[in-house]
């Protein structure tokens, strides 16, 4: 198959419209990261979401509105407190997982009966699901394993024949995914962080909210470890990996930075080639905006061994880069 490219304009969004409408697969930009698209409510479509990506099957998507009343179709209730997050951060970075309605397929949710929804915060992203009329299931859209596309590049990359369409439109402006809140239970869970933090669904809700355990946990999490029981199926797969192998360094700054320059002179003698990830002090948001991009560059560039420094300090923003980070090297940490 090849895939067509389409630009933003009104008339290639209504292109993609139609590709979704008859039950094939756009790739198109959001706010975080470029999402792969089908049409929630036709399982046949959805299914084909998962091949192309490679990703398996219990693995749940989040569903994209355009507008809150799209919720009707989707989600069985909404609670005050759901309602009162969706009004301040929709549309935006903050994905709410919901009990899922009954037109939602089965494939859709991995089986499970809560559904993730979230409006996007991208004019181009709004545009194509109104045209659709009808919500977007999407992953990010990348081949699964791999770093989350935040240029259209990169879903070329990766799914360049295996699509029906691209809207190439602008990079991602935040670069990393959105934040995903379970709010079915008594508590407020976090079972994957993103730009929007702990603090901002605090102070918005009045309530406390609490990370999923396995979050806070730095160690290897696959489906090996048999305690390791994620509410978030995503959460225990291989993520983000570059084809270079990855180091984190953590500790002071000043010895990063030395340990750093050490294990890269030593790489070299053994004649690795090393590329290094080390952001300014606290620009958390622009670590969030460069990570996977800078992951693939040094992919790109055909490094054997990728040294990153881990961010100093690790609330808000910063503990979600630090969970891509820590994830795509495979929890392989070093302290110093
Ligand atoms: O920013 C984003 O969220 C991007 C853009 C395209 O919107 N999408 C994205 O989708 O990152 P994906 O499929 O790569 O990640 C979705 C995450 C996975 O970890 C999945 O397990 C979790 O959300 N998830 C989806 N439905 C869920 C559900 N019903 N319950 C718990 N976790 C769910
Ligand atoms: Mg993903």
């Amino acid at each position: 198959m090849q895939t067509k490219i389409l630009t933003t304009s009104n008339e290639d969004i209504k292109t993609a419209a139609e590709i979704i409408k008859s039950g094939g697969l756009v790739a198109f930009p959001t706010e975080t990261v470029y999402g792969l698209g089908a049409n929630a409510l036709d399982a046949a479509a959805v299914k084909k979401v998962y091949a192309a990506k490679g990703r398996p099957s219990d693995n749940p998507m989040i569903v994209h509105i355009a507008s809150v009343s799209d919720l009707d179709r989707l989600a069985s209730e909404r609670s005050a407190v759901a309602m009162s997050l969706m009004d301040h951060f929709w549309p935006g970075s903050l994905t709410l997982v919901l009990n899922k309605g009954q037109e939602v397929p089965d494939i859709v949710t991995g089986g499970s009966d809560t559904v993730a929804v979230r409006m996007p915060d991208d004019a181009v992203a709004l545009a194509l699901i109104t045209a659709a009329d009808r919500p977007i299931a999407a992953p990010s859209a990348n081949l699964s394993g791999k770093p989350s596309p935040t240029k259209p590049s990169h879903v070329m990359d990766d799914l360049s024949g295996k699509i029906d369409a691209i809207i190439a439109g602008n990079d991602c402006r935040v670069g990393i995914e959105s934040t995903v809140l379970d709010v079915t239970g008594e508590t407020l869970v976090i079972l994957r962080p993103g730009i929007v933090t702990k603090e901002d669904i605090e102070a918005v809700s009045g309530v406390h909210v609490e990370f999923d355990p396995a979050l806070l946990k730095e160690e290897p999490q696959n489906d090996k470890t048999e305690d390791f029981k994620p509410k978030s199926p995503g959460m225990k797969y291989k993520h983000y990996a570059p084809k270079a192998r990855m180091m984190v360094i953590e500790g002071h700054r000043d010895n990063v930075k030395s340990e750093i320059e050490r294990a890269r002179k030593q790489s070299e003698i053994t004649g690795d080639r090393v590329g290094v990830i080390l952001f300014e002090e606290k620009a958390f948001a622009e670590a969030a905006h460069d990570f996977f991009a800078k992951l693939r560059e040094l992919d790109e560039q055909g490094v054997d061994l990728i040294l990153a420094g881990a961010l100093s300090d690790t609330d808000g923003v910063g503990f979600a880069v630090m969970n891509r980070m820590l994830k795509s090297s495979g929890y392989n940490i070093v302290r110093v």
